[in-house]
């Protein structure tokens, strides 16, 4: 479809939105395929062309904050357009007579791509709702105990004081370590938290302060034998590094679509193992009697159609790319940047460096300089975007390549930071 007219036809000049380029022939998702090989991860050339063929990006500043949520590839850009149009133009007669087969495949499909059963998937608006659906779904009384660490996300860490006020639950709150030599130290520090009162344990699989990737499935292993319930939280590990959410070892996963996986935003899923179901009570308003119909916490109201409906093809343009060449890329992006800025006076990196402990998210901070100065004099003397984080007793600047970012942005990144430190 000529994307000028879908604009037009949606009120918008192409040239009002000067991200959308004009109607470039780009090979589709398909045909791409045979270009790719394992051996690309370091091969500029080919990413220059990936970017080129499948993102629209800003030309006044390189965004190296993609940790937010992600920029949409084109195919997906332009299916959520269309889709857009047609929920519109097709109205309640779409919602009335198809899309609920649609829906239904696109969980099927959804599921198996992350390696789960579909009786086990809720797509809900995003992480922090299918979290949400879990945490408050379980049987909390008075003095159960959870045990939450201070990197863990806000939302999740408010949605526990919540309860605490509520439910006379008690957070115990543990300090994990910033730069762990082995998985035994984190595991250490929630086992010093454990008590008889013990009920359950959130863990963050990839931290969205450091990028660090906590070792879940050991976490799972060792303390769900002790009849601990694992929540955990990888809004930011799905589609970002390779794993199927069985593989955590936890009974209940909250994800993002709308970050690593590029669906547009308003879209996360949750994973309830299917002999669990039945434990999680609605948050919304439910009066059906099938306690293992995981749709019986799905009373949310309706989603944003065109959004759920982007699903397929940002499913598509992942299986294209594969999980593991983008964790591949996506770790050699931020090893580029790390490697080369640790070795710069008053630059601490923040991020574990072991290829198992991090991936394309990193953080640092400068010796003796404020964080906002750090992220303003590189934005004015590069155009790097960055964000800061707040890293419970200290502030550290994020940085975040997405597929898109080549090492040539990196190297203007690092000349940026030679030039402050
Ligand atoms: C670790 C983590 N959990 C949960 C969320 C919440 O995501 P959302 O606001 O899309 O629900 C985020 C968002 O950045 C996150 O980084």
């Amino acid at each position: 479809m000529d994307r000028r007219k879908v604009l037009k036809g949606l009120g918008l000049a192409a040239a009002s939105l000067p991200f959308i380029s004009a109607n470039a022939p780009r090979p589709g998702i398909t045909e791409y395929q045979h270009l790719f090989n394992d051996d690309l991860t370091a091969d500029e050339k080919f990413w220059k062309k990936f970017r080129k063929d499948f993102y629209d990006v800003p030309k006044d500043f390189i965004n190296l904050e993609n940790g937010y949520f992600g920029v949409q590839p084109l195919p997906v850009f332009e299916a959520y357009i269309k889709n857009i149009e047609r929920v519109n133009v097709n109205s309640s007669r779409y919602l009335r007579t198809k899309y609920s087969d649609d829906f239904n495949s696109i969980v099927e499909d959804l599921s198996s791509f992350t390696g789960i059963d579909s009786g086990e998937a809720l797509i809900t608006r995003n992480a922090t709702e299918a979290l949400n659906i879990a945490i408050q779904g379980l049987n909390w009384n008075e003095g159960d105990e959870v045990i939450l660490s201070g990197q863990d996300y806000y939302s999740m860490i408010e949605t526990f004081e919540m309860l605490e006020k509520q439910k006379g639950i008690k957070i115990k709150r543990i300090k994990i370590p910033l730069l762990p030599q082995t998985d035994e130290e984190i595991l250490v520090s929630y086992e010093n938290a454990i008590t008889p009162k013990t009920k359950a344990i959130l863990v963050t699989h990839m931290i969205h302060l450091t990028g660090q990737i906590m070792p879940v499935k050991k976490i799972a292993d060792r303390f769900r034998a002790q009849g601990i319930e694992i929540i955990v939280d990888a809004a930011h590990s799905f589609a970002q590094v390779d794993f199927k959410l069985r593989d955590l070892g936890a009974d209940f996963v909250g994800v993002n679509l709308h970050k690593w996986f590029g669906n547009p935003l308003g879209a996360g899923l949750l994973y309830v193992n299917k002999d669990r179901v039945k434990d999680l009570r609605p948050l919304f308003g439910d009066s059906g009697d099938n306690e293992n119909d995981i749709r019986k916490l799905g009373h949310f109201g309706t989603l944003s159609v065109p959004t759920v409906i982007t699903i397929p093809v940002a499913l598509e343009f992942n299986q294209m790319v594969s999980l593991p060449r983008k964790e591949k890329r996506l770790r050699y992006l931020q090893n580029y940047w790390t490697s080369q800025a640790k070795d710069l006076p008053g630059v601490m990196i923040t991020t574990p460096s072991d290829s198992n402990r991090s991936c394309a998210i990193a953080s640092f901070k400068i010796e003796g300089m404020e964080t906002k100065e750090v992220i303003s004099k590189l934005y004015e003397k590069t155009k790097v975007f960055t964000v800061i984080r707040y890293l419970e007793d200290q502030e550290v600047v994020r940085v975040t390549p997405n597929l898109y970012n080549l090492t040539g942005e990196l190297d203007i990144f690092l000349d940026g930071l030679k030039s402050i430190t």
